[in-house]
């Protein structure tokens, strides 16, 4: 698939999301928007990118943007993010936030949710020494349809069987219908907000701790050195960022430093003299 309208589609997607689109990923378009284009009325995807150039109505415009995100996710992704939360930053933080016993962890691109439950499960079972503390995950992502589904914090029997142990199933989750519930208390310490990353990061205020992974990944290297540039302002100098195991900063900003402990670490470069790396 070639030619103006998709051109043009390329072009509406990449404003939207940032997910850039080149020819080799017209089977993706296709497969994607079949259902767009069948739920329209038309005929096929030609069709539904001809509409769009011609100026569809923004519900439509919607309805594409969604249909071309992938909201792949599960608990403990790769694990070795929220090992390092746990065992790692939890203890630095606690120390350096003992008079303020706050803290406060983004995470960008949280898709259906697993990605900061998974992080209100660390930090519950960081037990007493997180006691009395305002413990505040604020978990954003473009898509109005996929935070719903997280703001509902029920899971499959499928979703739940990847990635979490059976002792978190047990503790965490209950049964109900053909569906499992998370704890009310891992619910209420995490809030979920519509964000886009193209759009900057104003009002969501600064955090000790953000994950954005997965994301990065399908935009270009201008996209990616303009929003790890928002990060690093948003994030504290002691703080850290968690990026996917496929993404990196290296060749794209020098705002943050790979730890060397850890894959999928970063450190702000500014306080990388200051910490034990
Ligand atoms: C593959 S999921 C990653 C979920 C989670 N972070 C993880 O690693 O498991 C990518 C998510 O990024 C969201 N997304 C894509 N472009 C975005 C943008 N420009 N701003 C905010 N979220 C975006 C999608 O809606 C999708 O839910």
């Amino acid at each position: 698939m070639t030619g103006p309208d998709f051109e043009h589609f390329c072009q509406l997607i990449r404003a939207r999301s940032g997910l850039v689109l080149t020819p080799e990923k017209a089977y993706l378009v296709n497969s994607r928007l079949g259902p767009v284009a069948r739920a329209e009325g038309l005929a096929g995807v030609p069709e539904l990118l001809a509409r769009l150039r011609a100026g569809a109505p923004e519900p439509l415009i919607q309805r594409c943007v969604e249909a071309m995100a992938t909201h792949e996710s599960f608990f403990f992704r790769d694990g070795a993010p929220f090992e390092q939360l746990a065992n790692r930053l939890l203890p630095e933080l606690i120390e350096a936030r003992r008079a303020v016993r706050t803290l406060r962890i983004w995470c960008a691109a949280c898709s259906s949710g697993q990605e900061p439950y998974s992080v209100a499960m660390v930090l519950q079972e960081a037990g007493a020494q997180l006691g009395g503390w305002r413990l505040e995950i604020v978990a954003t992502d473009m898509s109005e349809p996929i935070l719903s589904k997280a703001r509902s914090g029920l899971y499959s029997d499928f979703e739940v069987n990847r990635g979490l142990s059976e002792e978190r199933l047990k503790r965490w989750f209950t049964r109900e219908g053909g569906s499992w519930r998370i704890a009310p208390q891992l619910k209420q310490m995490v809030s979920f907000r519509t964000h886009n990353l193209l759009h900057g990061v104003g009002g969501l205020g600064m955090f000790d701790v953000i994950f954005c992974r997965n994301v990065l990944i399908y935009f270009d290297v201008a996209q990616k050195r303009t929003i790890l540039a928002e990060l690093a302002r948003s994030l504290a100098p002691d703080g850290a960022l968690f990026l996917g195991s496929a993404e990196t900063v290296i060749g794209i900003t020098d705002a943050f430093t790979l730890s060397p402990a850890a894959r999928g670490l970063y450190l702000p470069s500014s306080a990388r003299l200051a910490r034990s790396a």
